[in-house]
């Protein structure tokens, strides 16, 4: 019987060529064969099996869009067969059929992934409700696969342009400039000189960029989290406002660190922490007042380490919140003109603080400044072991 069932089924599946493919798994064969005809009218493609393995059997050999599973059944249970579809197969949508005393039973599916659940007897008109609306969900899962890989094909595209055939050229641009600048093509006047001077500057700038964007785009968190160590927050602090220190003072900027004595370290990777917080005191140096003043505080709370960058600039509009962490977003372009940057920083921020299992968040008003907050996961361990057993690298 199911060696028929099956050929029908494949061959409907090569001829019905958007053909939604519904598998029912259910011990009661008059169920099996009246759900089997309802959905078939509506021009379903169906297949049918009395028991969990088979059907799991069938769910690898099909690949079916929606799957109607019985709770209760002899053998493997409908509960174990859709923990299995929800660990193998997690797009497809998974509907139970419950008894109406086992309604409880339900619910419990639909925490364990179940999509939806239709309780017995139900009529045709409720079996096809139940099916389409399953079935909407499938249509919108599957979209939103075909454009991630869209958008990752493009991605690959794009970091493929930019490391071959953009940066070389651009990098042997920037060496024929230096050599006519060296003055070994011939003698160069002044004028052309600082003219090629200001192309190389430029040309430097944008090799630049497309390092910063080549590192985001190829940025593999896995191996990054494979080197983790003991990160000392205050003392990684302490060196990026150091080193922002002199952009401060151009613009008359006050730097302060303030952070506890024991704070403990976070787990992650020193130089990442370190771009994360630089970024973020970049940016708060840089969209700042003449006399203003940026303040980093560092704190330990419940299970989080907190990071934060405050700063009484020239804050972001509140439309514009949502879409700073975007790569390439900037705000306003005329209000940020003067202003240089690509609108990549916030962007590597968050992917790398969400490397080390950490969120950040924004809140901001506009001329009265921004506050930046980290939140790092804090390594589990008691204050004995804290200030005995790590050696901070
Ligand atoms: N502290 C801040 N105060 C006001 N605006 C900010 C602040 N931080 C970020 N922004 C706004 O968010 C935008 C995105 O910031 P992001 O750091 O990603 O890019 P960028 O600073 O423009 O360029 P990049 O960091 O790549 O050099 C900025 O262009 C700026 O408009
Ligand atoms: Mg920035």
């Amino acid at each position: 019987m199911y060696e028929k069932r099956e050929w029908l089924w494949r061959s409907k599946r090569r001829t019905v060529s958007q053909g939604e493919c519904i598998l029912i798994i259910d011990d009661e064969q008059v169920l099996l064969e009246g759900c089997r005809q309802v959905l078939e009218e509506k021009g379903y493609v169906t297949a049918t099996a009395d028991n969990g393995e088979r059907g799991l059997q069938l769910i690898r050999e099909l690949n079916p869009d929606l799957v109607l599973v019985d709770l209760k059944m002899p053998g493997k249970s409908g509960m174990e067969v859709l923990q299995e579809i929800e660990s193998t197969h997690p797009n497809l949508v998974k509907i139970v059929i419950t008894g109406y005393s086992t309604v409880s039973l339900a619910v419990e599916a639909m925490k364990k992934g179940a999509d939806d659940f239709i309780p017995k007897p139900f009529t045709d008109d409720e079996l096809s409700m139940t099916v389409e609306k399953g079935l909407k969900k499938r249509r919108l899962i599957l979209e939103r696969e075909a454009l991630m890989k869209e958008q990752e094909l493009i991605r690959r595209n794009m970091i493929s342009l930019v490391s071959h055939e953009m940066r070389a050229p651009l990098a042997a641009t920037i060496q024929y400039l230096e050599v006519i600048l060296g003055g070994m093509a011939g003698d160069v006047s002044q004028e052309a000189k600082e003219m090629i001077e200001r192309c190389v500057v430029r040309l430097r700038e944008m090799l630049e960029l497309f390092g910063r964007w080549l590192k985001l785009a190829t940025y593999d968190p896995q191996k990054s989290a494979e080197r983790f160590t003991a990160v000392p927050l205050t003392d990684m602090a302490a060196k990026v406002l150091e080193m922002r220190k002199p952009d401060a003072q151009e613009m008359k900027v006050h730097l302060s660190l303030e952070a506890p004595q024991d704070l403990p370290p976070v787990m992650g990777s020193r130089g990442a922490l370190e771009e994360v917080l630089d970024n973020l005191v970049a940016n708060a140096i840089k969209y700042n007042r003449q006399g203003g003043w940026v303040k980093v505080r560092l704190l330990e709370r419940n299970q989080e380490i907190l990071v934060e960058v405050a700063d009484n600039g020239i804050g972001i509009p509140p439309e514009h919140l949502p879409r700073i962490f975007d790569e390439f977003y900037r705000v306003d372009g005329r209000r940020n003109a003067p202003i240089k940057g690509a609108g990549l920083g916030l962007a590597i921020v968050k992917k790398l603080v969400e490397t080390h299992g950490g969120t950040i968040a924004a809140e901001s008003r506009v001329g009265e400044g921004s506050l930046f907050r980290i939140s790092l996961p804090k390594p589990q361990q008691t204050k004995a072991e804290r200030t005995g057993g790590w050696k901070p690298v």
